[in-house]
């Protein structure tokens, strides 16, 4: 049987850090795949995540199973932070899934299930993944234009002329906070014109949050995602622990899905819970109930945002570094838009080839679309990354 299986496109972000791992020069840099690194390049567990886990393996009294929607308390935690009081509980259900990318892919068996010929629409570029999970169940795919090369900012006018074309019914995947690949982010008055003209197409807005708190705060970043939340009668959100707890490979995500009134939410939670016992029956749990121990336990939670601030202002910090020693190196403001951005990625806009010269000749890695992990960079790399884009004439 498997001597009819065709080989593969490998993903373009995995095999980056497969190639950064096995080259030997010690000044090689990793601006690859979006993972949180401090100054000395460690992705560290949380000091509450820590705690949250001690607390866990000292007190857990069993490992039977939860509910098909994972722990209920999980739901709750999360949608007070994603939501806090936006839309009536009543009106959302939820379910636990592996990771942002287990939320993404229900949420498309979702659409799968309740429309199955809707269109979705994501963002040129998007995170590679999206478009991948969206063709390999078969849906139909378009996409909005999203990002103004010239700027490095977004191509607001273009993204409203593409989503006025929109059919009714159809599914808008937006990055409600932090922009990957790009970095470049609505403004709160854009999200108002964008949420007005896809009122008036009446799509379903799709919101992929993955990076929560890494942008301008934990409030600020579920801003967008929560005017979306109340302007529409369904709305899906696909929401990641992975970045704002660290806790990546305990896949911990959660999908929620929007519905008119209660007893639309109700037929749409057991679809949901149907999904997961198809998938993978029970949710991981692990990683969920340490979000649910830090989230519900005022002093843990304090000391999570606290954190979750040193992060986030540690790559403002870098972010305005290398914009600084560009403006110096080039001679030019045109890199500016890199203290513009928000989140872990900046688009720097350059060619496939160059990004290619940075690699071979400096080591530093980054995807191939020019996107590049800030919180890959510390104080002394971001001057030899400035002057390795200023050299390859970027
Ligand atoms: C990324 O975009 O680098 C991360 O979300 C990791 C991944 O799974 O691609």
């Amino acid at each position: 049987m498997f001597q009819t299986l065709k080989a593969q496109a490998p993903d373009k972000i995995l095999s980056l850090m497969q190639a950064y791992k096995a080259d030997d020069r010690d000044t090689k840099i990793d601006l690859g795949v979006g993972v949180y690194k401090d100054a000395s390049g460690n992705t560290p567990v949380m000091r509450a995540v820590k705690e949250a886990e001690r607390r866990l393996v000292a007190e857990q009294t069993t490992k039977a199973y939860t509910g098909l929607a994972g722990d209920p308390a999980f739901a709750d935690a999360m949608i007070d932070l994603l939501l806090a009081d936006t839309v009536q509980r009543g009106r959302i259900a939820a379910i636990a899934t592996p990771g942002g990318t287990g939320a993404i892919r229900q949420a498309l068996e979702m659409v799968k299930l309740a429309a199955p010929g809707a269109t979705i629409w994501i963002s040129n570029p998007s995170w590679p993944n999206h478009a991948s999970i969206i063709k390999f169940l078969g849906l139909p795919l378009r996409e909005y234009r999203y990002f103004d090369e010239a700027s490095r900012g977004v191509d607001f006018d273009g993204m409203i002329a593409d989503l006025s074309t929109v059919a009714e019914g159809d599914v808008v995947l937006l990055h409600g906070c932090c922009h990957n690949p790009t970095g470049a982010n609505p403004t709160l008055d854009q999200w108002d014109q964008i949420i007005a003209t896809l009122q008036k197409v009446q799509a379903v807005p799709f919101v992929d949050v993955a990076y929560q708190g890494f942008g301008d705060g934990l409030d600020q970043d579920a801003q967008a995602t929560r005017k979306i939340a109340a302007a529409f009668p369904n709305v899906m959100i696909a929401a990641s622990c992975s970045k704002n707890f660290g806790i990546y490979r305990e896949r911990t995500g959660i999908l929620m899905g929007i519905a008119r009134d209660a007893d639309e939410a109700k037929l749409t939670q057991a679809n949901l819970n149907f999904l997961n016992r198809q998938n993978y029956s029970f949710p991981p749990d692990h990683g969920a109930r340490v979000v649910t121990t830090i989230l519900t336990d005022p002093a843990l939670r304090a000391d999570w945002e606290a954190e979750l601030e040193e992060t986030r202002n540690g790559m403002l910090g870098l972010r305005k570094q290398l914009a600084d020693e560009l403006r110096q190196r080039a001679n030019d403001d045109r890199f500016d838009f890199i203290a513009d951005h928000r989140g872990m990625f900046s688009r720097l806009g350059t060619t496939e080839a160059k990004v290619e010269i940075l690699r071979a000749d400096h080591g530093i890695y980054m995807v191939s679309d020019s996107r590049m992990n800030i919180a890959g960079l510390n104080a002394e790399t971001v001057p030899i990354l400035a002057q390795a884009i200023v050299d390859a004439g970027i």
